[in-house]
C-alpha cells in the first residue's frame, strides 16, 4: 500500500491508499465503482467510440471498459506522473491494444487539446471536484474543440442538483474544500449545464449511481 496519493507538488490527487502490483496502481474506489461504470456505460454510450480520458488516475476504468467494449479504442491521460506509470503498466498488461499508452494532459493547461485528433467520446471520472474549477472549465472547452458533432462528454461523481445533494456528499464538499478551498462537488444545473451551453453541448442525460454518485452525459451539438 502507498500513503494517500500526492502529486508532484505533494498535493493529494486521490483521496485513498492504493495497493501495487508489478506497476500496476490498485484503487479501492475503482474496485468499487467500475462494475456499475460499465454496466451504466452498455445504458448511456455507444459500444463502439474513440475515448480519450483526463484524470485516468491508476488506469483502471479504461482497461475495464476496454475489456467489457472491444468496440471502444480508449486514450488515457493524467497529468500526475506516478498515475502515469500505473496507467503504463496496466497499458503493458492488457491483452487487447485498445488502451494505449498514457497522455500527460492537464485540463487547466490553456489549449492543453491542440496536439490531439477528434474524438467520439471524452470521459472523466472522479476528476472534476478534486481540482480547481479551471480543469471544469477546461474540459468543456477541449470537448467542444476535439469532440466530433453528437459526440460525448462522460462524467462520473458525486455531484449537486441546484444546490441540494445527499448528505454524504456535502460532507465530502466540505472535506475537499478545507483540503484546497478551489476543490468541490460541482452543481450540473448552476455550473456544468451553464458551462456546456457556452461550449456547444447540452446535457443529454443523468444516471443515479450507487453511494450518491452520478453519470452525466453532455452531447455537443
Ligand atoms: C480522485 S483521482 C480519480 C482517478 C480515476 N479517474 C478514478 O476515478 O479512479 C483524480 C485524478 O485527476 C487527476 N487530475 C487532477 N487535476 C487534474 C487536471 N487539472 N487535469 C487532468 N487531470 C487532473 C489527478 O492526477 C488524479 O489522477
Amino acid at each position: 500500500m502507498n500513503d494517500h496519493q500526492k502529486g508532484a507538488d505533494g498535493k493529494e490527487i486521490a483521496l485513498e491508499a492504493r495497493a501495487e502490483k508489478a506497476a500496476r496502481l490498485f484503487s479501492p474506489s475503482a474496485a468499487r465503482n467500475s462494475h456499475a461504470i460499465v454496466a451504466a456505460w452498455q445504458d448511456l454510450m455507444p459500444s463502439s467510440a474513440t475515448v480519450l480520458e483526463l484524470g485516468s488516475g491508476t488506469g483502471e476504468h479504461g482497461v475495464a471498459l476496454t475489456n467489457a467494449y472491444d468496440g471502444l479504442t480508449w486514450q488515457p491521460s493524467d497529468p500526475d506522473q506516478a498515475s502515469r506509470h500505473s496507467i503504463s503498466a496496466w497499458a503493458a498488461y492488457t491483452d487487447h491494444k485498445r488502451f494505449a499508452a498514457p497522455l500527460a494532459l492537464n485540463a487547466c493547461d490553456p489549449a492543453w487539446w491542440s496536439p490531439l485528433s477528434s474524438k467520439d467520446i471524452i470521459v472523466s471520472i472522479n476528476m472534476i471536484h478534486i481540482a480547481p474549477f479551471a480543469a471544469a472549465q477546461g474540459l468543456f472547452e477541449g470537448a467542444s474543440a476535439l469532440l466530433r458533432s453528437k459526440g460525448h462528454l462522460f462524467l462520473y461523481g458525486p455531484f449537486k442538483r441546484h444546490g441540494k445533494t445527499a448528505d454524504s456528499n456535502l460532507a465530502f464538499d466540505q472535506s475537499l474544500k478545507s483540503r484546497d478551498e478551489s476543490w468541490g462537488v460541482r452543481d450540473i444545473d448552476l455550473e456544468l449545464i451553464p458551462l456546456a451551453a457556452q461550449n456547444g453541448l447540452k446535457l443529454q442525460s443523468t444516471k443515479e449511481m450507487p453511494a450518491n454518485n452520478m453519470c452525466v452525459v453532455f452531447e455537443k451539438d
